[in-house]
């Protein structure tokens, strides 16, 4: 789902003294998110690159009664392979940071570990931040109808809500049938 290469130099931004909380890192304004997990209530949720866990500890803190865990191939502590289910994936800003050759797998990834709901922010805009080669961080910059599409293709579900924010943020929630 990435190749060796990507994870070393992932390793590196999270490893950029000047950023200790990582790569990302930053409790945002997550939008509806909170409202889809007022209605959801999932027992359990995983948050799928996490980075060093800051908005996973932030979401721990808020949802005491939903079991949470976190999953990120470029943090040693977070990187374990993922065996079991969980009601719900939540992943902020690693979509578009997917090798593009990999997109498909790791979507249908996410489907195979979320049993009920996942909730997806994508952006769609470019980065500040460049690799080391010069690229964009965000490897993969497409449209809404595009990602909806791409999202149509590998996840099983309905997708309930679908918003482009003025920062050119989609955010997507996805019910899958036996959520019902
Ligand atoms: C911009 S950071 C976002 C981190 C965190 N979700 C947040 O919002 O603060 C992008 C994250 O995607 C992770 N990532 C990159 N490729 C991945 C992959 N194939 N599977 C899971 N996570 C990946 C990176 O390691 C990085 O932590």
């Amino acid at each position: 789902m990435f190749s060796k290469s990507y994870i070393k130099e992932l390793q590196g931004l999270h490893n950029d003294k000047s950023r200790p909380r990582g790569f990302g890192g930053k409790i945002k304004d997550l939008g509806e998110f909170h409202s889809f997990m007022e209605k959801w209530q999932p027992l359990s949720l995983l948050d799928y690159g996490c980075g060093k866990g800051t908005i996973l500890s932030f979401l721990k803190d808020k949802y005491e009664n939903t079991r949470m865990a976190g999953y990120d191939p470029a943090i040693p502590m977070f990187s374990s392979p993922i065996h079991s289910n969980f009601d719900c994936v939540f992943s902020n800003d690693v979509l578009e940071h997917i090798e593009p050759n990999y997109l498909n797998e790791v979507l249908t990834h996410i489907n195979s570990i979320a049993t009920k709901f996942i909730w997806l922010r994508i952006d769609t805009v470019p980065a500040r931040k460049t690799l080391s080669d010069g690229r964009n961080a965000h490897l993969i910059l497409e449209s809404k109808e595009w990602w909806e599409n791409k999202i149509k293709n590998n996840i099983e579900g309905k997708i309930v809500y679908s918003v482009l924010t003025k920062k050119g943020k989609l955010d997507v929630a996805i019910e899958k049938s036996n959520s019902r």
